[in-house]
């Protein structure tokens, strides 16, 4: 049998509530629910809720925050917490996009802490990983991704560490149209699965590829063995299009 898909949409500071009612209406009246295959929706924190309302009929659909803080409560001004998400109708969020880490300079403990925090509110984490431009002209791509993605499993529980998501997402293939070779993430893909492996028998990580994914390339990409789906984030902002996107492979 075919490995299960996932599709997962990260709208980044784009789509107000209003904007992604609309997109939601549109998008599921597009698509229907297909096996093997799950969706999913990052919109911006204030269209949380009006993404998962509109979408609450359709089991194979989940929205999640693009980002959380570690902390429950408090005096952050401008966070979110993993209770407030799951009180919204959120099933889950991004944790170390590369944004997060590059331009809000968050760090590997930083990340370690909000994956425990969204697994801790009952979240599912999509930890994204991936390297620089010029870390993989430097021969640097795997030491990279481990130190990112060891950062993390070290602090959880063995179980924690089998249900995490990944997204593979090279920085430089993110919001410049330079999508890498599908054979080229798929080495990279593999190589995640030995740096979980390295921590014993797990079963399947699911890994998604990110950077650049569009209707042009998602099914070469979605060809390879160990590409488990794609974190699409320009090609997701159009409900035609990310529809068109979520019908290929599988
Ligand atoms: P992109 O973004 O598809 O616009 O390159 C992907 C992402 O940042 O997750």
């Amino acid at each position: 049998m075919s490995r299960p898909l996932i599709y997962a949409a990260n709208w980044k500071m784009y789509h107000p509530p209003a904007v992604a009612e609309a997109f939601a209406e549109r998008f599921l009246e597009l698509t229907a629910p297909r096996e093997r295959r799950s969706l999913w929706f990052f919109p911006p924190a204030v269209s949380l809720l009006t993404v998962a309302r509109a979408m609450a009929r359709r089991a194979d659909v989940r929205v999640g925050a693009q980002n959380v803080h570690w902390e429950e409560k408090g005096a952050f001004t401008g966070e979110t917490s993993c209770a407030m998400v799951h009180g919204a109708g959120g099933r889950g969020a991004l944790v170390g996009h590369s944004e997060r880490r590059h331009v809000f300079g968050e760090t590997d403990a930083e990340t370690a802490k909000k994956v425990r925090a969204v697994f801790g509110a009952g979240l599912q984490p999509m930890l994204c990983v991936g390297e620089k431009l010029e870390e993989r002209e430097a021969g640097r791509t795997e030491d990279v991704v481990a130190r990112q993605l060891d950062a993390v499993l070290d602090g959880l529980p063995p179980e924690q560490v089998a249900a995490l998501m990944i997204a593979y997402e090279p920085v430089w293939a993110i919001g410049t149209g330079k999508v890498a070779r599908p054979a080229d993430a798929a080495a990279v893909h593999a190589f995640i699965r030995t740096v979980f492996a390295r921590r014993g028998p797990t079963s399947r990580v699911p890994v998604l590829y990110g950077g650049s994914v569009n209707a042009g390339n998602a099914l070469g990409l979605l060809a390879e063995p160990e590409i488990d789906g794609v974190l699409v984030g320009g090609a997701s902002l159009d409900a035609e299009g990310w529809a068109e996107i979520v019908g290929m492979g599988g």
